[in-house]
C-alpha cells in the first residue's frame, strides 16, 4: 500500500470510530413541553414529561414562563423550532396568538400537540386534558349543593384568554344558571398567574363583598389564595370555596375546612402521554397513531384525561389513588 492509500486508510478508520462512538451518528431526539406558568401543578407535568423521556430514551426540555406571558411563549416555540426539536406539547395561554407558531412548527414537520388548555383553530395533532367545559359544570353544581341553592359567588381565575380557563367558568355559569337565588358577582378577579396578587384580589373581593358566600377558584392556586383571604377575615366555615386542582396545600386545606372541595385533574398524564404520543407519531407515521386515537363527532382528536371531585369526604380514597400513581404529598391524614 502506498503512502497516499495508508493515509486515506487511517483517516476512514478513524472517522468510523469516532461515528461509532457518537451512536453510529444518530441525532439525539429532541421534544418540548411548554407550559403556563412556574408552580407545584407544572412540576406535576414536568415530572410526567420527564418520566415519560427516559422511559423512551429522547431528550425533554420542559418550560414554563415565570407567569402568564403569551410573547415569552411564541419566542420559546420559535426557538425551539430553529433549535431542530422534533416534537412539542403545549399550553397554550392564549388560543389565537399561539395559532402561527404552532402552524409554522407544523409546517417544518415538527409534531405539535396541545396539553392542559387548547389552541382547536391551529393544525395541531390532538388535544390532551381535562374536558373543560364539563368540568367547569361539575364545579358549579358542587357549589349550589354547598351553598345549598342560594348565595353570592366571586370567581377568580389566572387568565382571561385562555381556553382552559374560560371553558371552565362557563360551564360553572351554564350550572348556576339553573339556581337563581345564586348570583355571581362581577367583575371575575383575575391575577394573570400571580399568586401575590390572587391574595390581594380575594381580600379585597370580602372587603368590597361583606355578604359573599363563596370564591370559585379556577386555577391552582386560587383555592389556595382564596383560603389565606377568608381566614385572616375570620369568616372560615362562612365563605366557602370550591376550586381545581390539588396540591400538598389544597390537602391540608381541605382537611382544615377551608376548601370545600376541589375538582382534582389528571396533569402527570398530560405531562406523560404528551411525549408519549408525540414520540409513538414519529416512529410510526401520523396515519398509525390516529387511528388508535379517540375521536369527536367534529372529527377532533381529543384525548380526556378525567377529573374527580375531592373533598373531606373521600379524602382517605383520593390520598390512596395518588399513592397508586406515584403522585408525592406530605399530607397524611
Ligand atoms: C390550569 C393551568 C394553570 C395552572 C396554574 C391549572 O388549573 O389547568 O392551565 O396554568 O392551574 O395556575
Amino acid at each position: 500500500m502506498n503512502r497516499i492509500l495508508k493515509v486515506l486508510f487511517f483517516i476512514l478508520t478513524v472517522v468510523i470510530i469516532l461515528n461509532f462512538s457518537s451512536g453510529c451518528g444518530k441525532k439525539e431526539i429532541h421534544y418540548g413541553v411548554l407550559g403556563k406558568c412556574v408552580g407545584p401543578y407544572w412540576e406535576v407535568v414536568r415530572k410526567g414529561a420527564e418520566d415519560a423521556g427516559k422511559e423512551l430514551g429522547v431528550k425533554v426540555t420542559v418550560f414554563m414562563p415565570q407567569k402568564e406571558d403569551i410573547p415569552q411563549q411564541i419566542e420559546t416555540v420559535e426557538t425551539w423550532i430553529s433549535m431542530g426539536f422534533k416534537g412539542m406539547a403545549v399550553a397554550p395561554s392564549d388560543p389565537e396568538a399561539l395559532v402561527s407558531p404552532i402552524n409554522s412548527a407544523m409546517e417544518k414537520d415538527i409534531t405539535v400537540l396541545t396539553i392542559d388548555t387548547d389552541s382547536p383553530n391551529s393544525n395541531r395533532i390532538c388535544y390532551i386534558g381535562t374536558d373543560n367545559y364539563t368540568a367547569g359544570k361539575a364545579a358549579g353544581e358542587k357549589m349550589a349543593e354547598i351553598l345549598d341553592s342560594k348565595g353570592k359567588v366571586a370567581i377568580a381565575t389566572g387568565s382571561l384568554t385562555a381556553m382552559n380557563s374560560l371553558e371552565r367558568m362557563r360551564g360553572f355559569e351554564d350550572a348556576i344558571k339553573n339556581y337563581p337565588e345564586i348570583e355571581i358577582i362581577k367583575p371575575i378577579l383575575c391575577d394573570n398567574e400571580e399568586t401575590s396578587m390572587a391574595v390581594e384580589l380575594a381580600e379585597t373581593a370580602l372587603l368590597n363583598h361583606p355578604d359573599l358566600d363563596a370564591f370559585f377558584g379556577v386555577y391552582v392556586f386560587n383555592g389556595p389564595s382564596a383560603a389565606k383571604a377568608v381566614e385572616a377575615a375570620g369568616k372560615k366555615g362562612k365563605v366557602h370555596i370550591v376550586c381545581f386542582d390539588v396540591t400538598d396545600e389544597h390537602l391540608y386545606l381541605i382537611d382544615e375546612g377551608l376548601i370545600d372541595a376541589t375538582i382534582a385533574q389528571k396533569q402527570y398524564f398530560m405531562g406523560y402521554e404528551g411525549v408519549r404520543i408525540i414520540n409513538q407519531i414519529n416512529e410510526k407515521g401520523l396515519e398509525a397513531v390516529l387511528d388508535l386515537l379517540p375521536k369527536n363527532e367534529d372529527g377532533d382528536y381529543i384525548i380526556d384525561t378525567g377529573v374527580d371531585v375531592v373533598s373531606k369526604e373521600n379524602l382517605g380514597e383520593y390520598l390512596k389513588q395518588m399513592d397508586k400513581w406515584g403522585i408525592e404529598h406530605t399530607f397524611k391524614l
